[in-house]
């Protein structure tokens, strides 16, 4: 199952660059830029990744992002994510950027999309992994903050494929967007939002109603509500499932537990993916091993995951086909 599993071709359609930033890496980049981190060790800092829910952890990796200051520092962060992509047969992922933690500490945009999207351009060439942008809204900060991000994403717009929505749910809802969304689909961007992390079932149908999501990032608490259940699937929308996430951030307790089965077999359209592999104990493989392991998820339904992740990313439908073509091949084979 394990050799299956790594030699999958899938795709990763939940993923925050920032969430990649591996310690060694960390503590090199702020190295040279001269910062002085709070921890004395990558040892030491690696024991501080343990997070009782999401808003223990955002507080962590918001400090860990606060050492990325130059375009070299973005190009080698989303670099060595997509070196990882390749070893794990990842052929094609969509990577969500927070441009406000960033633009925040005063770094510009364009060093911020300049540094991510010429490590894309060099991933394609070098490591034949293809790769888009979700740029990605901090709930936690006013929407008026996040019209702000729009507009200085509009010279770089080609570069970047969809907006998304992340950070601190509870007391954030999807409401409080519903303007910079509508500007963002005006603009050419594909709307995605966090929903059903921590958040009640409420805020997924907002994320659905109001913001006119496309995908569903979690989603796990669209189980709470039979109509919404209904109603996503009648939609055909993709929920990006993240299980290791989700043990680590106590939205579930062990991963025997984890729905992903049972959203499965509900019919829901599901995906495995890493949100932040750095901080969550495993990259994408890791968390289809240890999900297959625990649900004992067959082969047919891993295929069907990996499926899934082609089916429903923003690539065009010519190159869907080529990756699942690809995908058929290896399952054909291999079953
Ligand atoms: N930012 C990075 N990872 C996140 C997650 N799992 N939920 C909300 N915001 C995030
Ligand atoms: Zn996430």
């Amino acid at each position: 199952m394990q050799k299956f599993i790594e030699n999958l071709p899938k795709a990763e359609l939940h993923l925050h660059i920032e969430g990649t930033f591996e310690p060694e890496l960390l503590f090199k980049i702020a190295q040279r830029n001269n910062i002085k981190l709070k921890y004395g060790s990558v040892e030491e800092l690696r024991k501080a990744y343990s997070f009782n829910c999401l808003q223990d952890f955002l507080d962590i990796y918001y400090q860990g992002a606060g050492v990325l200051m130059t375009e070299q520092d973005f190009y080698d962060l989303t670099y060595s994510y997509l070196t990882k992509c390749a070893e794990q047969n990842v052929r094609h992922t969509e990577i969500m950027f927070d441009p406000q933690t960033h633009t925040e500490r005063g770094i510009a945009f364009e060093t911020i999309i300049n540094g991510i999207s010429k490590a894309v351009e060099a991933a394609k060439q070098n490591l034949n992994v293809s790769a888009l942008l979700i740029m990605s809204y901090l709930r936690h900060l006013s929407e008026e903050a996040a019209f702000k991000t729009l507009e200085q994403s509009i010279p770089f717009k080609e570069k970047i494929t969809a907006v998304g929505l992340d950070s601190s749910e509870k007391g954030n809802p999807p409401s409080k967007f519903k303007n910079v969304f509508e500007a963002s689909i005006k603009e050419g961007y594909i709307p995605v939002a966090h929903a059903g992390e921590e958040g009640d079932a409420g805020y997924i149908w907002e994320a659905l109603d109001i913001l006119k999501i496309k995908r569903i990032d979690h989603g796990n608490n669209c189980l709470q509500d039979e109509a919404l259940i209904q109603e996503i699937i009648k939609r055909d929308l993709a929920l990006t499932v993240c299980p290791l996430s989700n043990t680590a951030l106590q939205v579930v307790k062990d991963l025997k537990d984890h729905s992903l089965k049972k959203m499965i077999d509900l019919g829901l359209k599901t995906t495995i993916n890493s949100d932040d592999p750095a901080y969550f104990g495993g990259q994408v493989n890791q968390n289809y091993i240890d999900t297959q392991k625990a649900l004992n998820l067959t082969k047919e339904e891993l295929y069907q995951l990996a499926k899934n992740s082609f089916q429903y990313s923003f690539l065009s439908d010519s190159n869907k086909n080529t990756f699942i073509k690809e995908l058929d091949e290896y399952y054909l084979k291999n079953k």
